[in-house]
């Protein structure tokens, strides 16, 4: 989509033309005759403060008046407004529509973030694989006072960083394995200033006795890759300045068949997108370089597929991970947790983190304690950070809950035979079990687990999103950095 600033007045304007009507201070410049203006008033009236969006004809264009309660708490009208965008494209698609201007004068600016972040979120879908081409908002035309060109480019960026995160993450596995994408991580970070990319192979993962990410990857015929990004600001470009990094870690399993304890029936599909983790943390760091923020960000990504291959690991293995903790293997399923602790553990060895936090499609009892709608999370040592998490993931509308971490739930991780096993040894709090371990290895180090399999790929159009990778949790994780600098 092709963004421009200008201004419009909505009465004389050539073209489609979008108008937002938060409250009655848009009215003197209603592009409406008469009869319309009764309209919308008797809808508004009948709507109590409801939001629609009605479409007048004025051929050869459109006219969409999007009507929405303004009075609500910002955040909750930002997302209707995002919701609203959805809506709106959809009604363009069926009439066509391509360009459009959209007129935002005695909106707020949020406002007007809002709405054109929900026609970009909605408008993107997985196109690479269709022969007939798809339908996009071609153009839009912004006119508001107070939004600036620098803002806007500044969220384009951001923009940009959602996509790239949801096209790789939509990717099937057999156009995408672990060596593809660090490939592709190490491209785009070519291209960034005040971003380094080390890619580590097979033999240097072996070298550093990441026994968690080398037993995943035994039933593989592709090698694991462990990639570590760093971007450092400007002013921290000398080592002894740099301040303690903020480092993220990413689950990056390329597709996850279960291994040995394969996946039942259909359980197994959309598990390409058990990388989407890694790349959201990639994402976050690229979209912080983009936009030059002055803070010390590294993301650890292990990558590999989870295979039930000839030498596959088995359940009752037991691995040395990378600080040498000992894992007991209950269930080769239960994977993610054995790349992300290897990384964790690394973490805490070779950087003086500020706070460990991972993001992972670690487990379905996520998706059944609190369905599509938001982030479980978990923290030890990082009430602070959970709670700036939390403040921002409301005002962004990604979400997350906190989950306890009692120490009773150490019993259920215990094994008799080596010092953890990795799964819990009930079915219940299996999302909690999970961050149980992961937080062995984050040891006192201020740790965050966020639990995004729920919301990074949908199997059903919600919100302002259709069936696939959402980018869920980078808009969250972006404002977190945004938040260091104050
Ligand atoms: N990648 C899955 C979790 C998952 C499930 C993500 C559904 C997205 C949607 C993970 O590796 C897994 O298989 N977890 C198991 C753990 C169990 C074996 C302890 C699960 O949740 O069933
Ligand atoms: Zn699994
Ligand atoms: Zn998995």
């Amino acid at each position: 989509m092709i963004y421009s600033l200008k201004d419009i007045n909505p009465k004389t304007y050539e073209g489609n033309l979008v108008f937002l009507y938060g409250d009655e201070s848009a009215e003197r410049v209603l592009p409406l005759g008469k009869r319309e203006v009764e309209l919308v008033r008797g809808k508004r009236a009948e709507a109590r403060g409801k939001n629609f969006i009605v479409s007048f004809d004025r051929l050869p264009w459109r006219l969409y008046f999007v009507s929405f309660d303004s009075e609500r708490p910002a955040a909750e009208v930002q997302e209707t407004l995002r919701c609203q965008a959805a809506e709106l494209l959809k009604m363009m698609e069926k009439d066509g529509v391509k360009q459009a201007g959209l007129c935002a004068e005695g909106t707020l600016p949020e406002e007007v973030a809002a709405m054109v972040e929900g026609l970009t979120l909605a408008d993107y879908s997985f196109d690479r694989f269709r022969s007939k081409e798809c339908y996009h908002l071609e153009e839009l035309t912004i006119s508001s006072m107070f939004f600036s060109p620098e803002e806007l480019e500044t969220q384009e960026r951001l923009w940009g960083r959602i996509f790239w995160c949801r096209e790789w993450v939509n990717l099937p596995v057999a156009d995408l394995n672990a060596e593809a994408f660090a490939d592709e991580l190490q491209a785009v970070a070519k291209d960034l200033e005040g971003v380094t990319c080390t890619v580590m192979d097979k033999r240097m993962i072996e070298s550093l006795r990441m026994g968690g990410l080398l037993a995943v990857n035994k039933g593989s015929v592709d090698e694991p890759r462990f990639v570590v990004l760093e971007y450092c600001p400007s002013n921290q470009n000398n080592p002894s300045t740099q301040s303690d990094p903020i480092v993220l870690v990413g689950k990056g399993i390329m597709y996850d068949t279960g291994g040995l304890n394969i996946k039942p029936d259909d359980y197994m599909q959309e598990m390409k997108s058990d990388m989407a983790g890694a790349a959201t943390m990639a994402s976050v760091v690229f979209a912080a370089a983009d936009n030059r923020l002055p803070v010390h960000v590294v993301a650890l990504l292990p990558l590999t597929d989870n295979r039930p291959g000839f030498n596959a690991y088995a359940a009752d293995d037991i691995l040395t991970m990378y600080d040498g903790t000992t894992v007991e293997v209950v269930n080769t399923d239960a994977e993610g947790r054995l790349i992300l602790a290897d990384a964790i553990a690394y973490a805490v060895k070779n950087y003086h983190p500020r706070v460990i936090i991972d993001a992972a499609t670690l487990t379905g009892a996520a998706v059944r304690a609190i369905s599509t709608f938001g982030i479980a999370a978990m923290q030890t040592h990082a009430e602070r950070e959970m709670e700036m998490l939390k403040i921002v993931g409301n005002e962004v509308y990604e979400r997350l809950v906190e989950f306890p971490m009692w120490k009773e739930y150490d019993e259920l991780i215990k094994s008799d035979f080596a010092d953890l096993r990795n799964c819990g040894s009930t079915p219940q709090a299996g999302t909690i079990t999970a961050s149980k371990f992961l937080a062995h290895f984050a040891k006192e180090v201020p740790y965050v687990h966020l639990d995004i399999a729920g919301v990074a790929y949908f199997t059903k159009p919600q919100q302002y999103y259709r069936v696939g990778a959402s980018g869920y949790g980078i808009r969250l994780l972006y404002a977190y950095l945004q938040m260091q600098e104050k």
